[in-house]
């Protein structure tokens, strides 16, 4: 009797590891399947650059192209949306009027509209700015997945944020389409804008 309870016992060790192997490996899978662009992206709620409430229905019809920054950031932001005009610049007109430029802060306290549209008119004329509460803008970096965190500062007001820097390009439909990483060149975004675009 012992000796069959101890060989059930080893059977249920044997299920519940096979059983922990597959579990890990199924995460893995819908892992990947996020990272390829599943989950990335849906509903938002902002306030663009005019101080007026958008939701991500206010974009139905066209193309966005997404980043998401803030406008004291010193470098990485002004480089990776100069890339973006450029990368819209080689769209032939009829692309070109398709796409929206959308410039998310991920640092709404500094972030006014008023600042806002100031920073987002200096890139292209249509490009549009959004900010938000702080709940807003944390539902949505949570969506696109994005990473900011505040760098330590001394003066309160004067800090830094690190924050991913990737491009997303959300369909007409409001799916998100394709992401252009942090090091994709001028070529490269134009070009992923163009195979869907066409
Ligand atoms: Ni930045």
């Amino acid at each position: 009797m012992k000796k069959r309870q101890s060989s059930m016992l080893a059977i249920l060790a044997v299920i519940v590891v096979v059983a922990l192997a597959v579990g890990a490996r199924m995460a893995v899978w819908s892992g990947a399947d996020h990272a390829g662009g599943g989950s990335i992206g849906g509903p938002f709620t902002l306030v663009d650059h005019n101080g007026r409430t958008v939701t991500d229905q206010d974009f139905r019809g066209r193309w966005l192209l997404i980043y998401f920054g803030y406008t004291f950031c010193p470098d990485v932001c002004p480089t990776s949306l100069t890339l973006a005009a450029s990368a819209l610049d080689r769209l032939d007109p009829a692309q070109r009027k398709l796409v929206v430029p959308v410039f998310v802060t991920v640092d709404p306290v500094r972030d006014t509209p008023a600042v806002m549209k100031d920073y987002v008119g200096a890139f292209l004329p249509d490009m549009v700015g959004l900010t938000g509460s702080e709940e807003q803008v944390a539902a949505a970096m949570k969506s696109y997945k994005v990473y900011a965190a505040k760098a330590k500062s001394d003066d309160p007001a004067s800090y830094t944020v690190d924050h991913s820097s990737i491009l997303y390009l959300v369909g007409p439909d409001g799916r998100f389409v394709q992401h252009f990483p942090h090091g994709a060149g001028i070529e490269d975004v134009a070009a992923g804008l163009k195979k869907h675009l066409k």
